[in-house]
C-alpha cells in the first residue's frame, strides 16, 4: 500500500492506495462514529464488509446512477444524517461511485457547516479521479456539476479489492479518465501506449491507479480551486463530453469522457494545435477501449450544451482543453457557431467512415 498526503490551503488529505488499504484503515475507521453513504448497487454487493467493519452505525443506501445526483437526494442524506442524530464529531463515509463520492461530499461539506469526510472509492473512475481532489457536486436545472463545494476528504482508501465486482462497462469508464490522465502526463502515456493490449487487466488498473492520482495530486497542490489555469486541464475531453452526456443521457460519464476527447482530439487535430501522429495514437487508444466512436446526426444541437461549460468566460464561447504533444496540453476557446460546426462535421465524418 502507498500513501500520499495532498497538502491544501483548505485542508490535508490521505490518499491510502493499494492491495490491503481498505483493511488497514478501515479498522482505525471504525473507533470514529461513522455515517456512511453507499449506492443500491454497491449496498448489494458489500452490506456484509460495512458491516463486518463498521457495525451498526447508520447507513443511507441511495438509488445508484447519475439521477441520484440531484438536490432532492442531497437534502434527503441530510434528513437521515440529522434523523440519525450526526453531530460534528462524526465522519461521513462515502462508499461507492463518483456519483455517491459527489453528492454524499457535499452533504459533508453542509452537514453543520462541514463533518469529515472519508472516500472509498469503489469505481474504477472514482479510484483514478472522482474520489481525490476535493470537488464535489449536484447536477441542477439540467447542467452537470452546477452545485458544489471544493471539500477536501481527510482520507482516500483506493483498494483494488472493489474492482473484482466491477462490470466490464464501468471498467471503461474508469479507463476513459485514465486515457485523459494519459494524454497529459507523458509517463502515463507510455505506459498506456505500451500495454495497450493489457488495458482491461486487473493488474493494469492497480498499477496505473496510482500513477493517475499521483498526476491529480500535483494538479490540486498547485490549483486546489480551480482559478490557476492548471486544474482545468483535468477537464480534457470533458467539455464535448459533458455536453453529449446532458443531451444523449444513455452512456455513462466515462464513456462520454472517451466520445469527448475523440470529437476535440479531431479539432485540435484540423486547428493544427494537436500533433497529427500523436492525435491517432490517443485515438487508437480510444477506439480500443470504446469500440466505434459514435457520429452523432444531432451532435452540433448536442454541443450547444457546452455553452454552459464552467470552463467558459463568455457566453457566447466555449473553452476546451485539447491534447497537443505528449505531456503538453493546450487551451482552445472558439465561438459557440464554430465550435458545433466542427463538432457537427466530426460526426459527419464519422457517419461516413472516413475517419
Ligand atoms: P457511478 O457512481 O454511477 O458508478 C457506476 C456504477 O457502478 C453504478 O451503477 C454503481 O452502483 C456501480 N458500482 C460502484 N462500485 C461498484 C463495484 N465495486 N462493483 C460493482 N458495481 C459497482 O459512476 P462513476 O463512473 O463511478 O462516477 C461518475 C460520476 O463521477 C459522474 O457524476 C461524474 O460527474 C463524477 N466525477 C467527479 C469528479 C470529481 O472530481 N469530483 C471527477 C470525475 C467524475
Ligand atoms: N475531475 C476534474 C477535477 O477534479 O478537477
Amino acid at each position: 500500500m502507498k500513501k500520499l498526503i495532498i497538502r491544501t490551503p483548505s485542508g490535508n488529505s490521505a490518499i491510502y492506495c493499494g492491495a490491503g488499504a481498505f483493511a488497514a484503515r478501515a479498522g482505525q475507521l471504525s473507533e470514529r462514529r461513522l455515517f456512511v453513504v453507499t449506492d443500491s448497487n454497491v449496498f448489494a454487493l458489500y452490506s456484509g464488509v460495512i458491516n463486518e467493519y463498521f457495525g451498526s452505525c447508520p447507513v443511507h443506501v441511495m438509488p445508484a446512477g447519475e439521477r441520484s445526483k440531484n438536490q432532492r437526494r442531497l437534502f434527503s442524506i441530510l434528513a437521515d444524517m440529522s434523523k440519525s442524530g450526526v453531530t460534528r464529531s462524526y465522519t461521513l463515509v462515502a462508499m461507492g461511485g463518483g456519483v455517491v463520492g459527489d453528492v454524499a461530499g457535499l452533504a459533508a461539506s453542509l452537514y453543520m457547516r462541514g463533518i469529515d469526510l472519508v472516500q472509498i472509492p469503489t469505481t474504477l473512475l472514482a479510484q483514478v479521479d472522482s474520489s481525490v481532489g476535493g470537488k464535489t457536486a449536484i447536477d441542477f436545472n439540467g447542467v452537470k456539476n452546477m452545485i458544489g463545494a471544493f471539500y477536501q476528504p481527510s482520507e482516500v482508501i483506493v483498494d483494488p479489492m472493489f474492482l473484482k465486482t466491477l462490470p466490464a462497462r464501468e471498467v471503461r469508464c474508469g479507463l476513459g479518465e485514465i486515457i485523459k490522465y494519459g494524454a497529459l502526463d507523458e509517463n502515463i502515456y507510455e505506459k498506456l501506449t505500451k500495454n495497450a493490449g493489457r488495458l482491461f487487466e486487473e493488474s493494469f488498473a492497480e498499477d496505473i491507479t496510482y500513477d493517475c492520482i499521483a498526476h491529480k495530486a500535483a494538479v490540486v497542490r498547485a490549483d486546489e480551486r480551480d482559478t490557476g489555469g492548471m486544474r482545468k486541464t483535468l477537464n480534457l475531453g470533458h467539455t464535448t463530453g459533458h455536453a453529449f452526456e446532458l443531451y444523449y443521457k444513455r452512456r455513462s460519464h466515462g464513456e462520454f469522457v472517451l466520445i469527448g476527447m475523440y470529437y476535440e482530439i479531431y479539432i485540435a487535430a484540423k486547428m493544427g494545435v494537436c500533433d497529427p501522429a500523436y492525435g491517432r495514437s490517443l485515438v487508437g487508444l480510444i477506439k480500443k477501449v470504446l469500440g466505434a466512436v459514435p457520429g452523432y446526426d444531432d451532435a452540433g444541437r448536442a454541443a450547444l450544451f457546452a455553452k454552459f461549460d464552467k470552463k467558459n468566460t463568455e457566453n457566447s464561447q466555449v473553452s476546451m482543453v485539447v491534447p497537443a504533444a505528449p505531456g503538453r496540453s493546450e487551451e482552445l476557446v472558439l465561438p459557440v457557431g464554430e465550435y458545433c460546426a466542427l463538432i457537427s462535421e466530426c460526426a459527419a465524418r464519422i457517419k461516413e467512415k472516413e475517419i
